[in-house]
């Protein structure tokens, strides 16, 4: 049976996002059908409508999902009928060089659903980051699928499917702070704010949140920011320095993802620390650094795909620190609007007045 559901789809580069019906199929072997609760607006979705990923046009949105199995395929053990869960876009393989390595963080092969949602002529949809949650139903792999637990807000959680995970990841996982150490946060969005987190999570001792929209600074101090620096107005390097005793932090967290964010999270680190890029750059962007001051600073330079995380290790684990008080999920949503508000919703992330918009469907 193919359903027909409301989804939100762009079809070219640029144009705004429509209201379409889609055509969802049942499960085949290996898939799970998911109706949708929750789904955040992330700045990736916007990526994707402005052609910054791929040009694979039309795209169906949405990737931060909370949503029920209503239907899994033949073969499916890991999930049934009736469970709760967040969506994710590592559903590893466990066959390739990386999961045979035992780093299945990295997996370099992970499973989206083999069968197409389609618009109703039959064009076949480009579902965001393989999931494609702005829409009643969606159709994924049953390992995109995490089991999480049902009396948790799906609003709060559904926001670890993406950027929450990925920020927080960005520090514990691909950073790897460590109790005392100190961290800058560069650009301090849904997922700026979420490695400010991550990083008070992990005992960082100094957390300084950088933006160049003062609105942002505040609500980072919120989420354990201990120091907040205006990039528009002072220089970011200068002022980590200074606040780090005159040496830079050991973890410096580019979230913006441009050459100039880069270069102040490289020079702005200590002697021997760790650089984390998890902002997306675009195509046209490249990176000039003198190679001598590449080698001379030692240390790292990392990039952090979603956080480097494990989706079955690390949603049920912050769900509970959630829920124990000791992560504040709540925060992140700043607004809850429906599937029509989506392009406006672009609008207030771009102006830096939300953290999250989350759509309930
Ligand atoms: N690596 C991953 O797995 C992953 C996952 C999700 C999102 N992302 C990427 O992370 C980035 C941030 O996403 P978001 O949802 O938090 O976006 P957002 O738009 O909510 O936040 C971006 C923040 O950066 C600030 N900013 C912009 N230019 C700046 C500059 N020059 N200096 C300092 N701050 C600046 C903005 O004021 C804003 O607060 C995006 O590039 C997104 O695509 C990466
Ligand atoms: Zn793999
Ligand atoms: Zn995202």
């Amino acid at each position: 049976m193919v359903h027909k559901v409301k989804g939100a789809v762009v079809r070219a580069k640029n144009a705004d996002v429509t209201l379409e019906t889609i055509l969802v199929p049942d499960p085949g072997p290996g898939e799970a059908l998911v109706d949708i609760l929750t789904c955040g607006v992330c700045h990736t979705d916007l990526h994707y409508k402005q052609g910054a990923i791929n040009d694979d046009f039309p795209f169906l949105l949405g990737h931060e999902a909370t949503g029920v199995v209503s239907a899994v395929g033949p073969d499916v053990t890991e999930v049934a009928p009736g469970d709760r869960v967040v969506l994710n876009w590592r559903a590893v393989c466990g066959e390739c060089r990386a999961c045979a390595k035992g780093q299945p963080q990295y997996c370099f092969n992970t499973h989206n659903a083999t069968q197409k949602m389609t618009l109703e002529d039959g064009t076949e949809l480009t579902a965001a980051l393989g999931i494609g949650a702005f829409a009643e139903k969606t159709l994924v792999a049953a390992g995109q699928c995490t089991k999480v637990d049902p009396e948790a807000d799906p609003a709060a959680v559904g926001l670890l499917g993406c950027g929450v995970m990925a920020g927080i990841g960005a520090a514990i996982n691909t950073g790897n702070v460590k109790r005392g150490d100190s961290v800058a946060v560069i650009g301090c969005g849904g997922v700026g704010v979420a490695a400010v987190a991550g990083a008070a999570l992990a005992g960082a001792t100094t957390v300084i949140a950088v933006d160049i929209d003062p609105k942002k600074l505040e609500r980072a101090k919120d989420l354990g920011a201990t120091h907040t620096v205006d990039s528009s107005a002072v220089d970011p390097v200068e002022a980590i320095r200074e606040l780090t005793g005159g040496f830079g932090a050991d973890v410096v967290i580019d979230a913006v993802g441009r050459p100039e964010t880069y270069k102040q999270a490289f020079y702005a680190r200590d002697l021997a620390g760790t650089v984390v890029l998890v902002g997306v750059p675009s195509p046209e962007m490249t990176l000039e650094l003198p190679l001598l001051d590449v080698f001379g600073r030692g240390g790292s330079l990392k990039s952090s795909w979603y956080g480097d995380c494990l989706p079955s290790r690390d949603f049920p684990m912050l769900i509970d620190l959630y829920r124990q008080g000791k992560l504040d999920l709540d925060a992140f949503v700043t607004e809850r609007i429906t599937i029509d508000q989506i392009e406006e919703a672009f609008g207030k992330m771009h102006a830096g007045a939300v953290l999250r918009s989350v759509v309930e469907l």
